[in-house]
């Protein structure tokens, strides 16, 4: 089962994303990006955490309802009361997931948890059972697992497996891990647990020392085939792994990856302005694949080679991501048609009152600059959406 060249993209922006200080989302605005990542074709979307809040739970259920595509999960620590609530919130999804999870590092076992090893095995063997109990599709992800000691994480892989859990998740959750340790990990769990090809092995890397996206293209190259990301990168502390980037190096590097994911690259661009856009938390410029300078070339031997064969500076065309063209720049003559298609191709849905007010600002700009660019475009709806 694991050895299939289809990596799934689980997406977890409404929860791990929003628990980024800033990102927190209103209940229409997570239905919007729901429907949004449902758009862009990920396989799983990690809704929020239900027992959390009952603005979570709500928001969970409602995703559950009514986005149809990817399946739904919830997230749960390893007890009864969050797992029940987790089901609850889930149930009435076309495909239902239940994400369970316990820490099992050394240090979060005697500091956080202050239980055995076996009290976490028990624990988790429970708690996998319980979600199993409600439904087919149940995660387990051993909190901390980078940080684990390696025979205890095989033996809590090999349990959760057995007590039902179809997707095992190895996250380093503090961003601790290095490329070359982590896909030894995932290596010696495929080689050591005996019931691993009865599950998906997925990860889920941190970003704070910068090494989460190539950590999860380690635990790829390792055998992992589910990879868990947000978009932008949003996430606790530094971030998680930024979907973007996951999905272009794995389309990019198709020679070397042999895997790819299903998702509809030309809706990456779009899908990160509308959670700048909601969130207020802007990509750095210099930002791979959707920062403003990502496409960018400015010295003049780089120009003049773009100019003779864009394969020479260019590894990636803008359109794939879906950037959109730039060889039609709006100017005074431009009507609040062509404003609309480009605000909608920059990932903003305006309102019609919204888009008139733009409109206006759009003119006394173009009366001033020859030409009005996509950024100072972002700029006055942005300033316009702040407004409202
Ligand atoms: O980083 C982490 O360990 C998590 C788990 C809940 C999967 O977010
Ligand atoms: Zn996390």
């Amino acid at each position: 089962m694991a050895d299939d060249h289809r990596i799934r993209i689980f997406d977890t922006t409404l929860r791990d994303g929003e628990q980024s200080p800033g990102a927190s989302m209103t209940l229409a605005e997570k239905l919007e990006m729901a429907r949004a990542l449902a758009e862009l074709g990920v396989d799983v979307l990690e809704a929020g955490f239900p027992i959390a809040s009952v603005g979570d739970f709500e928001a969970v259920r409602a995703i559950a309802t009514q986005i149809a595509g990817p399946t739904i999960c919830g997230l749960a620590r390893c007890n009864d009361r969050d797992i029940d609530r987790a089901w609850e919130a889930v149930q009435l999804a076309q495909k239902p997931r239940i994400h369970v999870f316990l820490a099992t590092s050394a240090i979060h076992r005697e500091h956080k948890l202050r239980m055995t090893p076996q009290q976490i095995i028990d624990r988790a063997v429970a708690g996998v059972r319980r979600a199993a109990g409600y439904c087919a599709d149940v995660e387990f992800s051993p909190e901390d697992a980078a940080r684990t000691e390696i025979d205890f994480l095989c033996a809590v892989v090999e349990a959760a497996i057995d007590a039902g859990a179809t997707t095992v998740n190895i996250p380093d959750t503090v961003g601790y891990a290095t490329p070359t340790q982590f896909s030894r990990v995932i290596r010696t769990l495929k080689e050591r647990v005996p019931n691993i090809e009865k599950a998906i092995i997925s990860v889920h890397c941190h970003d704070d020392l910068g090494l989460a996206v190539a950590n999860s293209l380690a635990g790829v190259e390792a055998g992992a085939r589910q990879v868990e990301c947000t978009i932008n990168g949003i996430g606790e502390r530094a971030g998680n792994a930024a979907l973007e980037e996951i999905v272009m190096a794995l389309r990019t590097r198709r020679d070397y990856y042999g895997a790819d994911t299903g998702v509809k690259t030309e809706r990456l661009y779009p899908t990160s302005r509308l959670l700048t856009t909601i969130t207020g938390l802007a990509v750095q410029r210099n930002k791979a694949i959707v920062g403003r300078n990502a496409f960018a070339h400015e010295s003049g031997i780089h120009q003049d080679g773009m100019l003779k064969e864009r394969s020479t500076y260019e590894i990636m065309r803008p359109e794939e991501v879906g950037v959109p063209k730039t060889d039609l720049v709006l100017g005074k003559h431009s009507g609040r048609h062509a404003l609309r298609d480009r605000a909608i191709a920059l990932g903003f849905h305006l309102t019609e009152e919204q888009l008139n007010a733009v409109f206006d600002d759009f003119k006394a700009l173009a009366d001033k600059k020859k030409e009005v660019y996509d950024e100072d475009l972002a700029v006055l709806i942005e300033k316009q959406l702040g407004d409202d």
